[in-house]
């Protein structure tokens, strides 16, 4: 039996977070080291990404200045190490926005999750190895926008164009008939309005695949 169309009601939501794949950017710091920058405002199509940052992370600041990262992407039992970089930034000051609600400084998220380094290949930033998608990109333009702080808690935003100039899969996701992920092996962790998910069974294929 179908179910009957439902009602809808106004809402005023405070974030946009309907169920994007979580994306760990991995970027370079001025001294070398490597931040991490958990996010979920991540679109691709084609060779391109578009990022929602916000104006004042560390990852935004690095990108802007290095015109490269990585993003890493995690799988759902890594969620745990995913939050555990949740309330932290590479950030050495601390926005006040932040350290209100708890954030801390944390020089080496590496260390705190942990995750692995893996040297990259074209990018200076190193990959994440436990992350199954890793893709070396090239800022192609940052397009900044301010917010009401207000209402959102931050300031301002980022939206970041980037261009792959590399891609990674774990070898047990790629199907080696065609190259292609094989979706049956692998499955993006989402992020819905805040609350880790992983995705269900397969419903069917779009007639391209
Ligand atoms: C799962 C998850 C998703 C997030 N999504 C975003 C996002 O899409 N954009 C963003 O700017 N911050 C996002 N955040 C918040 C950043 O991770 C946070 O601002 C962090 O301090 C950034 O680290 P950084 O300052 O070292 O770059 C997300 C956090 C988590 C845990």
């Amino acid at each position: 039996m179908e179910r009957p169309i439902e009602r809808s009601v106004r809402i005023q939501p405070k974030i946009l977070y309907i169920g994007t794949p979580v994306v760990l950017v991995t970027s370079e710091n001025v001294d070398g080291t490597a931040n991490i920058s958990p996010m979920s405002s991540a679109w691709g199509f084609a060779d391109r990404f578009v990022l929602g940052m916000g104006g004042t992370g560390k990852g935004l600041e690095n990108v802007t200045r290095t015109r490269e990262c990585v993003l890493n992407v995690p799988s759902p039992e890594l969620w745990q190490r995913v939050e555990r970089l949740a309330p932290t930034t590479g950030q050495e000051d601390v926005p006040a926005f932040k350290r209100e609600i708890g954030y801390r400084f944390v020089k080496d998220k590496f260390a705190e999750a942990p995750f692995t380094p893996l040297p990259s290949e074209v990018v200076r930033a190193p990959r994440i190895a436990e992350c199954p998608l890793q893709f070396e990109v090239r800022v192609r333009r940052i397009e900044h926008s301010e917010l009401d702080a207000e209402r959102f808690g931050y300031p301002s935003l980022a939206i970041v164009e980037v261009e792959v100039v590399r891609a990674h899969a774990h070898e047990s996701i790629v199907d080696p008939a065609n190259g292609h992920v094989d979706v049956s092996r692998y499955s993006p962790l989402l992020y819905v309005f805040r609350h880790y998910l992983p995705t269900g069974k397969e419903l069917g294929h779009t007639f391209k695949a």
